[in-house]
Order: C-alpha cells, then sequence, then structure tokens
C-alpha cells in the first residue's frame, strides 16, 4: 500500500469523528487534503469550518464550504491535522509545509485535537524531521545563531514566505528528548514566532494509517 493511500485511510477515520452541529478546524498538508476531498461527505453534521492556511481555505472553497474565522465562531469542538513526526504521547512535529502558526493557534483553541498520520510519522523521540521554526525576517541570522548554540543546524527555507510574511528556519540535528521544555526553550528566543514542536497543545488522539488498516491511539 503506497504513503497516499495510508494517509486517504487515516483521513477517513477522522470522518467519524465529526459530530452533529461541529464548529470543526481544518489543518494544512497532503493528508488534510485528502481529509478536505472527503470532507462533503459529513457537510450536514458541520455547522463551521475554521481554516489553518490560504491553501486549505482555498481547498475547502473548491469543496463548497464558506470558510470562517476563529474571530468570528470562537473555540473549535474538534480540530483534525497532520504531522511530520508523531510520538505515542501526542507530542508532535509540525510546519513541513510551514502553516505551523495557524495551525498552532487553531489546534491550540480547540477542544479536542485528532492527528492523521501514515505509520511512517510515528517515531520514539521527536527531532528526526528538521524542525520548523518560524522568525520575524530581521531576526533570522539572530535567532539562527542561539539555535547553532543549542549544537543544531539551522537551514533557512530559502524563497519561503509563511501566511503571516514571515521566513522558516528548518533546524536539524536537534535533540528533542523532553518535547515540553524545548518547545517553551525555544519560544523564549526573541524573534520566534511559532516553534514546530506542539507539546504545550499535543493531539488527544493520533489515527496511523498503515499496511494493517487504522490504528488508533488515545493520548
Ligand atoms: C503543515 C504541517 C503538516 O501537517 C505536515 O507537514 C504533514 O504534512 P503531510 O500531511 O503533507 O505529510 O504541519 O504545516
Amino acid at each position: 500500500m503506497d504513503t497516499s493511500t495510508r494517509k486517504r485511510n487515516a483521513a477517513k477515520a477522522a470522518l467519524d469523528f465529526i459530530e452533529p452541529g461541529v464548529n470543526l478546524g481544518i489543518g494544512t498538508g497532503s493528508t488534510v487534503n485528502h481529509f478536505i476531498e472527503l470532507l462533503p461527505e459529513a457537510r450536514a453534521r458541520i455547522d463551521n469550518v475554521v481554516s489553518s492556511s490560504r491553501a486549505t481555505t482555498q481547498l475547502l472553497e473548491e469543496q463548497g464550504f464558506e470558510v470562517a474565522t476563529l474571530n468570528q465562531v470562537g473555540d473549535p469542538d474538534l480540530y483534525i491535522d497532520g504531522a511530520d513526526e508523531a510520538t505515542k504521547h501526542g507530542y508532535l512535529v509540525k510546519g513541513g509545509g510551514g502553516a505551523l502558526t495557524r495551525e498552532k493557534v487553531v489546534a491550540t483553541a480547540s477542544r479536542r485535537f485528532v492527528c492523521i498520520i501514515d505509520d511512517s510519522k510515528l517515531v520514539g523521540m521527536l527531532g528526526r524531521f528538521p524542525l520548523p521554526v518560524e522568525v520575524v525576517p530581521m531576526a533570522q541570522a539572530f535567532v539562527a545563531r542561539r539555535l547553532v548554540k543549542l549544537r543544531a543546524q539551522p537551514v533557512w527555507r530559502e524563497g519561503f514566505v509563511t501566511d503571516n510574511g514571515n521566513h522558516i528556519l528548518d533546524v536539524h540535528n536537534l535533540q528533542i528528548s523532553n518535547p515540553l521544555e524545548m518547545e517553551n526553550r525555544l519560544n523564549q528566543i526573541p524573534g520566534v514566532v511559532t516553534v514546530g514542536i506542539f507539546a504545550q497543545r499535543p493531539a488527544d488522539v493520533i489515527l496511523i494509517g498503515g499496511e494493517e488498516g487504522v490504528r488508533e491511539i488515545r493520548t
């Protein structure tokens, strides 16, 4: 079974979490794109959708959904999003698609976070995937130097500008043995907008598409 099919199966399983009258937050990425394609099946149960990126908004509108803002509708009941890495505790690395700031806002606002991944994303310890960090452009080199002091190798995602007008540093070889502590620590560096570690707001449920079907972990 190819990766795309595993992602799609996880996305399909997430439809079962949509209860009638839901205010639904939606993440960004190829796994979520499968979810959005399938979402019309659940249209009658959805009151509002809130998006985490321009790309997701565009796809939702193409499917005929009217996208509300977080400011308009308040805290979502449910947030569905993918991840670049996930542990069985629900700690995540996100931001491979560069949407980490809005994703973290909507995830944190939401009452329940269901993360959809294929089985290659489940890891024992976070950090193999380069950690995305969104930075204010004028602070990029300063933040990079601070990260080098932590023995990591930050690489500027050249040519990429986030939906918020900022830059991304992809941080290689960072030891993330304590995700809660590392998220806090990196958040303290002036100029950092968002760190791609989701530990303060972990996933509540992980749906993992694999060869044997979809496995569910409640964290
Ligand atoms: C985007 C993200 C995505 O959830 C993450 O990159 C996973 O993407 P995909 O579903 O394409 O594998 O955090 O900012």
